[in-house]
């Protein structure tokens, strides 16, 4: 008996390293160059990341690659083949005249879990529904209608900011940032007064630390479940949201509904507009109100928080630059009674250019995925791509190529001056699929930027420890180090 076990355990064992060996073939066979994989994370370099961990890794694709001369490689992300693109041109026909064959992106999500299903992760029809419903929500006049609110949020940040310029206080930057933008996000998209300044432990700013910073053993394994495992996580039912995020969460957005529609509260924001959208026969439930009210919530932080963060550190190592763009400001608000219009703020340039530059050096998204749908001939060559395979853009690795952005990790807004549209550019990715959100992401990145450089001096601070590293951990751009500056108030 012990023998025939031996015999099944050998031979299910053999199997299995006759298929793992056959999946990672697959770029050989293709005749496309690649690199060698190492079961079970293939290329990755992180086995239990803390998030997808693909941004760092794909730099560090792009420039193997490029140093070849190749302007795609083949790696592996767990048994599955990836195509990386290097070549601005391609990237642009994928995501934009080539979009129909790569319309997906392949990002786990269970029906299991309304957390996990929303516009970034639902494909197909599901997904061109979804976008046809809520671009009218992120049109230029609903974010008309939201500025006053966003710039209510700010006015949060200024005790704390007045208190640490009196006291002369290191100021944990992103945490700052991130309090705002919960303010703001909470505002003008879930109805819901956050007072995340007010209260260190204020619940939403807790669901988004907790979101995107707290992660258990048991969290993490179902992490690289969904990673490495996705087929075989669907069945079991793995979500890959904490479950405490998903039970508070939940509760939270259906209390504040079932009051609204109980009390027939009607307010100028994103909630109100998807509750008239639900009440008014449109196909949306409220699960569907859940995920996708959540992806806006913590792509609507956090991005936005970091950009902040990052453009603040650059100015403080960049007192010129900072001059520069306190002068624009300054006049900006004198030219308009000492008030910031939505059309006076967006019209600033060097400001625009700052964020920009940020932007390129600091993408929030390093890395971004499409799927192909159907068996796809790649321009130029004699490659198939097969139905199904992930075709990986390699953000931070284009954004920082020298030879298109010379001095790369210099941070220098001049860049974006008058600047050639051809080089590559994809903090908000491209095409029909690009960021829904990029113009709710500009508006509150620079209101803050602007309210903050008219009424306080960004210096350096002893405690960030440099040169900041990028965190390769995390599934969107964070530094290892933590940002803190000083902040001296302008009178
Ligand atoms: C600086 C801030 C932000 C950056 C850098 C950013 C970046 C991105 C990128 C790179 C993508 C993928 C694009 C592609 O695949 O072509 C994306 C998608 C998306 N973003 Fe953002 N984002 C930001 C802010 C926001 C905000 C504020 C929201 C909502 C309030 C948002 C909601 C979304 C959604 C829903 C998608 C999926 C769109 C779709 O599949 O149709 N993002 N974002």
């Amino acid at each position: 008996m012990l023998t025939e076990i031996a015999i099944l355990l050998a031979s299910v064992g053999i199997l299995a390293i006759l298929f793992i060996k056959y999946k990672y073939g697959y770029w050989k066979r293709r005749n496309v160059p690649y690199l060698e994989p190492t079961f079970p994370t293939g290329n990755n370099t992180s086995f239990f990341p803390k998030g997808v961990a693909v941004g760092k890794v794909t730099q560090y694709f792009y420039n193997e690659f490029k140093a070849r001369g190749l302007k795609i490689g083949g790696v592996f992300l767990g048994i599955d083949p990836n195509l990386v693109l290097l070549d601005p041109e391609d990237v642009r026909t994928i995501l934009i005249k080539d979009f129909n064959s790569f319309v997906d992106r392949g990002i786990y999500m269970t029906k299991t879990d309304p957390m996990t299903v929303h516009m970034i992760t639902q494909q197909g029809s599901e997904w061109r529904n979804a976008r046809v419903k809520y671009t009218s929500v992120f049109s230029s006049a609903k974010m008309k209608m939201m500025y006053d609110t966003m710039k209510q949020c700010f006015t949060n940040m200024i005790p704390t900011l007045d208190d640490s310029a009196e006291r002369k206080l290191d100021v944990d930057v992103f945490e700052t940032m991130a309090c705002f933008t919960t303010d703001s996000v909470g505002a003008t998209i879930l109805g819901v007064e956050c007072n995340s300044f007010k209260d260190p432990d204020a619940e939403f700013r807790r669901l988004g630390r907790h979101f995107f910073e707290q992660f258990s053993p048991i969290d993490r394994t179902r992490l690289f479940m969904t990673v490495y495992f996705p087929d075989l996580s669907k069945k079991l039912g793995i979500t890959n949201v904490q479950k405490e995020v998903s039970k508070q969460y939940i509760k939270l957005i259906k209390d504040t509904v079932e009051y609204r529609e109980k009390h027939n509260v009607s307010r100028k924001d994103f909630l109100d507009m998807l509750i008239k959208l639900k009440n008014s026969g449109e196909q949306l439930d409220m699960d569907e109100i859940i995920g996708q009210t959540f992806v806006f919530f913590t792509a609507g932080f956090e991005t936005s928080a970091t950009t902040s963060t990052m453009t603040l550190f650059e100015l403080a190592e960049n007192q010129e630059a900072q001059d520069r763009l306190r002068e624009e400001v300054i006049r900006t608000f004198e030219e308009n009674n000492n008030d910031l219009t939505y059309e006076s703020l967006m019209g600033m340039k060097y400001l625009g250019q700052a964020v920009d530059e940020t932007l390129r050096k600091w993408p929030p998204v390093t890395t971004f995925p499409r799927v192909c749908v159907q068996d796809y001939k790649f321009p130029g060559s004699d490659l198939i791509v097969e139905k199904g395979t992930k075709v990986l853009i390699p953000v931070l690795g284009l954004h920082r190529d020298p030879d298109y952005y010379p001095d790369p990790e210099k941070w220098n807004p001049d860049r974006f001056g008058d600047r050639n549209p051809k080089l590559p550019y994809f903090p908000f990715g491209d095409g029909p699929r690009n960021c829904i959100g990029s113009r709710y992401a500009i508006m509150q990145i620079k209101i803050a930027l602007a309210n903050i450089l008219r009424n306080y001096r960004v210096l350096p601070s002893p405690l960030t420890e440099q040169p900041l590293e990028i965190d390769p951990d995390t599934f969107v751009i964070r530094t290892i180090q933590r940002v803190y500056l000083k902040f001296e108030k302008i009178h």
